[in-house]
C-alpha cells in the first residue's frame, strides 16, 4: 500500500529533476519506479515538475506536465516503428548500409546511445544483434518497458528478443569488454545528442522531449577513442548533415542522408 499522502518525495535524480510519476492503478509498477529512479509518486498536477511519467494499459508514457503534447511511448509494433519495418527499405536503408548489412553479413551491433531504441529496433529487425546503453535514467525506463512490450508481442517479439538492454553508461559498457573478446561487438553505433540552434520550427513531439530532458550530449566526443578500440570492425556515428566531425576525427568515408549523414570509421571489414 501506498502512504496516504498526496505525494511521496523521494531523492532526486541527477539530470531528471523535473520529472514525476503519477499515481494511477498500477501501483506496483509505479512504486518499483519511484524507487528505481527516485523521483516523487503524485496524485494531483503539481506545476512544480515538467514531466509526469504514467503506466497505462499502452505502457509506461512521458507526458509535459502542461499537456502541450501526448506522452511519448515505446511501441515497437506498431506506429513509427512498424510502419519503417514493414515499408521502410530494409537492407536498402543508409543505415543498414552503414553499419555493413550486405549479403549474409549481419554484424553484431553495440548502440550505446540507445534513446529510445529506434535505430536498434531498426537493426535488430534486419538480422542483427543489438547491445545497448543508455544513461538518462527515464529515456531508460521508457526503453525498458518498450522492450518488456514488445518481447510478448507476437508481431515483434522475435526481434526484440535480438535487443538487449545494458546497465550502466557507454564508457561503463565498453569497460566490460576487450577486443578479441569472443562477444565483443563488431560494431559500435554512436548517435549522440547534438546541441541545435533551437530556431528550427517544428521539432517532432519525440526530439523535444529529447532536448528538454537530455539535453545535448557534450561529452561524446570521449565516446570515439574508446568505441575504436573495442569494435573489431567499424564504428558508425549518426551526425545531422552541418555537425562537425566526433571528436575531429575524420571518417573512413561517409553516408549522406537527407538530414542526416553516418560517418564510417573502418577497423576491418567484413567477409562476404
Ligand atoms: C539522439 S538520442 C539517440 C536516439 C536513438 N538513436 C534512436 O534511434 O532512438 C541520444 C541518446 O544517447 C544517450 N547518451 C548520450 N551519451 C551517452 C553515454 N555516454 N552513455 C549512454 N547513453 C548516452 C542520451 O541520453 C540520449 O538518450
Amino acid at each position: 500500500m501506498l502512504a496516504d499522502t498526496t505525494q511521496i518525495r523521494l531523492a532526486s535524480i541527477a539530470g531528471a529533476g523535473s520529472v514525476a510519476i503519477a499515481v494511477g492503478g498500477f501501483q506496483a509498477l509505479e512504486t518499483a519506479l519511484a524507487l528505481e529512479l527516485g523521483v516523487p509518486l503524485i496524485k494531483k498536477h503539481n506545476k512544480g515538475y515538467d514531466f509526469l511519467l504514467r503506466f497505462t494499459p499502452e505502457g509506461l508514457g512521458l507526458e509535459p506536465i502542461d499537456g502541450r503534447s501526448g506522452a511519448v511511448r515505446v511501441d515497437f509494433a506498431a506506429g513509427k516503428a512498424r510502419h519503417r519495418r514493414v515499408f521502410g527499405g530494409g537492407k536498402g536503408q543508409q543505415v543498414a548500409k552503414a553499419v555493413g548489412i550486405q549479403g549474409k553479413v549481419r554484424p553484431s551491433i553495440l548502440d550505446l546511445t540507445a534513446g529510445l531504441g529506434g535505430d536498434a529496433f531498426v537493426l535488430a529487425s534486419l538480422g542483427c544483434s543489438v547491445s545497448m546503453a543508455e544513461r538518462q535514467p527515464v529515456v531508460r525506463a521508457l526503453l525498458a518497458d518498450g522492450l518488456v512490450r514488445g518481447s510478448l508481442d507476437i508481431d515483434v517479439g522475435d526481434i526484440v528478443a535480438a535487443m538487449r538492454l545494458n546497465k550502466g553508461d557507454a564508457l561503463s559498457v565498453m569497460a566490460g569488454w576487450h577486443r578479441g573478446q569472443f562477444d565483443a561487438p563488431q560494431v559500435i553505433y554512436l548517435d549522440p545528442m547534438f546541441p541545435h540552434s533551437g530556431k528550427s520550427a517544428q521539432v517532432k513531439k519525440e526530439m523535444a522531449l529529447f532536448r528538454q530532458l537530455v539535453g545535448a550530449d557534450e561529452d561524446a566526443d570521449a565516446l570515439l577513442a574508446p568505441a575504436l578500440a573495442l569494435a573489431s570492425h567499424r564504428v558508425v556515428v549518426k551526425r545531422p548533415r552541418i555537425a562537425p566531425d566526433l571528436a575531429q576525427h575524420k571518417p573512413t568515408y561517409r553516408l549522406e542522408g537527407k538530414s542526416n549523414r553516418f560517418d564510417i570509421y573502418v577497423n576491418s571489414s567484413f567477409d562476404k
